[in-house]
């Protein structure tokens, strides 16, 4: 018997700040009109001190969870695809299993850049259908404003803080996740690139006076590179699911530039309206784009059970991919999930296990020296 990974749950957490392009003219020699017509961005959202990776993640992570009304605890996976983790280690995902109370999860983080959760959400689905997972929650997430130079134009305007979320879940119901493509370049390496607080270049006192710590990017390349393999990585997803263009309804792709996603349009000959654009309110979130516009879709009525759908992202590595797959839209209303209840136990789990941890290591001591 065949299994299927279906999407059955999604969400999305911004932080309420709002930067405009005004804003950001303040800071740096640049324009609304500049940032507009270059790249379509209006204005993105920034984290507060309270807020963090984790905390969007956990946040997209809950809302996907009640969407898919399944217990943090039924969760067996959690993937977080993050450029802007937490910390070097241990992962970002550790810290959301933590939080979200999913006590059985196997958590790691994954490092793809901005195609990040397209490689997540294939890698995911794939445990599924080998039975070795029955549910995985696929997050993206990011803070990019902690790694941004915000004295630097070519880099400042594009970037955004925001994560998104799916649940997946196997069934033998066909549908689902039909079919990937993924690719890395990594020749393209400098081309975008934190290139400090690595083993390459350890964290030091010259490499933050050099900038090191913060995003470096040729953008005229890495423009030259994404028009060339978005409509590509679309076309080769829909070939392999054996479907044509004229059954996709909906091109979801990684929000960086309006122009990139207008030249991918052209290649594909289909109208913008068949793409989802929402990077004039977010910019460029990175990984989180493709599942936040994915929410945003569905709230805009814009996303059906049984439509054929591409998602679409390129980014740093260089990386890039996409996925072809049947909406399956909400399951049908059991009873609610209290998420409180669970992240309340959670953290209560968490409590116990650091005193247990604190008077096993006493008891420990006490015995070696009698
Ligand atoms: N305001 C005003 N002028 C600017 C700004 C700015 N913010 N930034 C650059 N300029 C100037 C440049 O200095 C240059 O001036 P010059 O001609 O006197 O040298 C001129 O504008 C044109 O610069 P370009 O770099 O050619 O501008 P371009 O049209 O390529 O737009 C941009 C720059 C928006 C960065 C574009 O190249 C782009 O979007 N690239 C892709 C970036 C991207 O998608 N990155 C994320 C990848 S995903 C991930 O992994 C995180």
């Amino acid at each position: 018997m065949s299994v299927y990974a279906h999407v059955t749950g999604w969400g999305m957490a911004v932080p309420d700040k709002i930067l405009t392009n005004d804003a950001i003219a303040s800071m740096v020699e640049t324009s609304d009109e500049w940032i507009r017509t270059r790249t379509g961005v209006r204005e993105r959202r920034i984290a507060n001190d309270e807020e963090s990776t984790a905390s969007l993640a956990a946040k997209a992570g809950m809302k996907a969870l009640v969407k898919a009304q399944l217990k943090p605890t039924d969760v067996d996976l959690i993937i977080v695809s993050t450029s802007s983790p937490e910390y070097l280690f241990p992962s970002t995902a550790s810290i959301v299993q933590n939080k979200i109370g999913a006590s059985n999860a196997a958590a790691f983080d994954l490092s793809a850049a901005c195609t990040g959760f397209i490689y997540a959400l294939d890698l995911a689905a794939q445990t599924l259908k080998t039975g070795a997972n029955k549910s995985a929650l696929v997050i993206g997430a990011e803070t990019l404003s902690r790694i941004v130079n915000w004295t630097d134009r070519n880099t400042c305007i594009l970037f955004g803080d925001g994560a998104g979320a799916f649940v997946l879940q196997a069934s033998e119901e066909p549908g689902g996740m039909l079919s990937s493509y993924l690719r890395s370049d990594g020749s393209g390496a400098e081309l975008l690139m934190v290139p400090g607080g690595g083993s390459r270049n350890p964290a030091s006192l010259d490499t933050v006076k050099q900038g090191k710590h913060f995003i470096q990017m040729n953008g005229r390349e890495v423009f030259r590179f994404a028009t060339r393999v978005m409509s590509r990585a679309t076309k080769e997803v829909i070939e392999r699911a054996n479907l044509g263009i004229n059954d996709i309804s909906l091109v979801i792709p990684h929000q960086a530039n309006i122009r990139i996603i207008e030249a991918a349009a052209k290649g594909l000959k289909l109208p913008k309206e068949r793409f989802v654009i929402n990077i004039g309110r977010y910019g460029n979130t990175s990984t989180a784009s493709i599942p936040i516009a994915v929410s945003e879709a569905f709230e805009d009525g814009r996303l059906q059970a049984g439509d054929h759908i591409v998602l679409v992202g390129f980014g740093a590595g260089l990386t890039w991919g996409a996925v072809a797959l049947t909406w399956t839209g909400p399951l049908p209303e059991r009873e609610e999930v209290d998420i409180r209840r669970y992240q309340l136990m959670g953290r209560i789990r968490g409590f116990v296990m650091r005193w247990i941890r604190r008077i096993e290591g006493v008891m420990h001591r006490w015995t070696r020296r009698y």
